[in-house]
């Protein structure tokens, strides 16, 4: 029988990862309540569902509140970070499994509120952290847990942000303010965390952290730069953050995201109205921005293995790198074109057979002539090409994986909040040490 889901915010990830997979496994997931205060966006998701009208709501108070009397099986927390607290802690009151978005709070304090509350009430929370989700990430965990590359030694994680997503979700956007939203290491890269603390299997010894709001600031507007693109800007043609080029000329074929988050008119002249007046056309050295565009963390665990974690706006790509080393090999890769690395050193070591991925080449690296071996990794499109939609195949797979276990009870309890809390307490700790300019000691985190 199908899970009937109540999804709390339809935007984006609502509508697109949560509502989206359930419409296209309707043997296995519905939506049958939705909350969102935004009536066109409930509507949509709402109407290609068959929701009932009594069950489209404009706050998710209430969508909770009706949660038992219309037979609700799990509740989907897609609302912006500063809600989901709350949310999710009326949400536990339900006793309904809950699948919630990261981050799954946005203070130390709040965190740690909502695990008592969830341990408490033996509440069932998953966070969707998706990387965990991902073939290339589960690809490189199995290498890692084959032993192929022996002991882990380092792990050095790259988020590539890209100029121009960071311009849109962190200087115009959502995640621009920690007034509204959280800081950088958590919003961002709470996923990267949470990865690294996956892959070393206990909780760090210390955390350190260094960054800084360098770049997109007022003193750095260019010369007579007015506050929005279209009022005549001077440098309209060299500013690589001049806002028509994204949103009316780059992406003129796309009305997903980003271009979704312009509004409802997505023709060229609602898009231009859209820069004239909300918040996508503002010049980015003249918004209220005040999160980090570049972070450093340095992340040691008691076994020995220590973890970076680089994060920066000023790059040409929007993807994930990494390079792991261990004792008896190395494995580097790059997200965006699934393709990985693995170096091992000696002769009789093995690669494991891997399930999400295929071996493309398998040759000796000079100068030992030690073997390497190229694989392939994440889904690909009609032409072979690497398949970015639904976060490389992450989204599709963690909603897999949360309905799997809703109804496979014992099963792999996934990305679960108890899991997920070190992942977040490590941001927690990158922030404060970089605000005060020292080392964090975990047990003082
Ligand atoms: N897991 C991931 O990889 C990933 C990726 C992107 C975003 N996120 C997270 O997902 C969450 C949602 O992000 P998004 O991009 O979908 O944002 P969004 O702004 O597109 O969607 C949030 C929705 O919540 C609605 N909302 C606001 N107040 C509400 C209320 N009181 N009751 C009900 N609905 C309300 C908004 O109207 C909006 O439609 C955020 O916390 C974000 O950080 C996670």
């Amino acid at each position: 029988m199908a899970i009937r889901l109540g999804i709390m915010g339809t935007g984006a990830r609502g509508s697109s990862a949560y509502g989206r997979w359930a419409l296209e496994h309707p043997d296995r997931a519905a939506v049958a309540a939705v909350a969102d205060p935004l009536r066109r966006r409930r509507d949509r998701l709402a109407d290609e569902a068959g929701v009932a009208a009594a069950h489209r709501y404009p706050d998710w108070r209430d969508l909770v509140a009706d949660a038992a009397s219309i037979g609700l099986d799990a509740l989907v927390i897609a609302l912006p970070d500063r809600l989901h607290l709350d949310a999710a802690l009326a949400a536990v009151g339900t006793g309904l499994p809950i699948l919630l978005e990261k981050p799954a709070a946005t203070t130390p304090e709040d965190l740690e509120a909502l695990a008592a509350a969830a341990r408490e009430s033996k509440a069932r929370i998953w966070i969707s952290h998706v990387m965990r989700y991902q073939p290339f990430w589960r690809t490189i965990r199995a290498v890692v847990d084959s032993g192929a590359i022996g002991r882990l030694v380092t792990m050095r994680v790259e988020e590539n942000i890209g100029f121009w997503h960071y311009a849109h979700s962190y200087v115009r956007g959502n995640w621009r303010n920690l007034a509204t939203a959280s800081p950088m290491v958590l919003a961002k890269t709470c996923h990267d965390l949470d990865v690294i603390r996956w892959f070393a299997g206990e909780a760090p010894a210390s955390v350190a952290s260094a960054g800084s709001l360098r770049y997109f600031r007022p003193e750095h507007a260019p010369e007579g730069a007015p506050d929005r693109c279209l009022d005549g800007c001077p440098a309209a043609d060299s500013c690589p953050f001049y806002a028509p080029r994204y949103y009316v000329e780059a992406l003129a074929d796309t009305d997903a995201w980003p271009v979704a988050l312009l509004g409802d008119d997505l023709t060229p002249e609602g898009r231009m109205a859209a820069l004239r007046e909300g918040p996508y056309g503002r010049c980015v050295f003249r918004s209220d921005n005040d999160v980090v565009d570049h972070q450093q963390t340095v992340v040691a665990f008691p076994g020995g293995l220590t973890a970076t974690l680089s994060t920066s706006a000023f790059t040409g790509q929007n993807t994930r790198t990494v390079r792991l080393t261990g004792t008896a090999g190395e494995i580097a890769g790059n997200l965006r074109t699934g393709a990985l690395e693995v170096d091992l050193f000696s002769p009789a070591a093995v690669l494991p057979v891997l399930t999400e991925a295929r071996v493309v080449r398998r040759f000796a690296r000079a100068p030992m002539g030690h073997q390497a071996v190229e694989v392939r990794s994440g889904p690909v499109d009609a032409e072979g090409e690497p398949d970015h939609r639904g976060h490389s195949g992450g989204d599709e797979a963690l909603v897999d994986a949360f309905i799997t276990a809703l109804t496979a009870p014992g099963g792999d309890p996934g990305t679960s909040l108890e899991s997920s809390l070190d992942g977040h307490r490590m941001a927690f700790a990158a922030e404060r040490s970089r605000l005060e300019g020292r080392t964090i000691a975990w047990e003082a985190a």
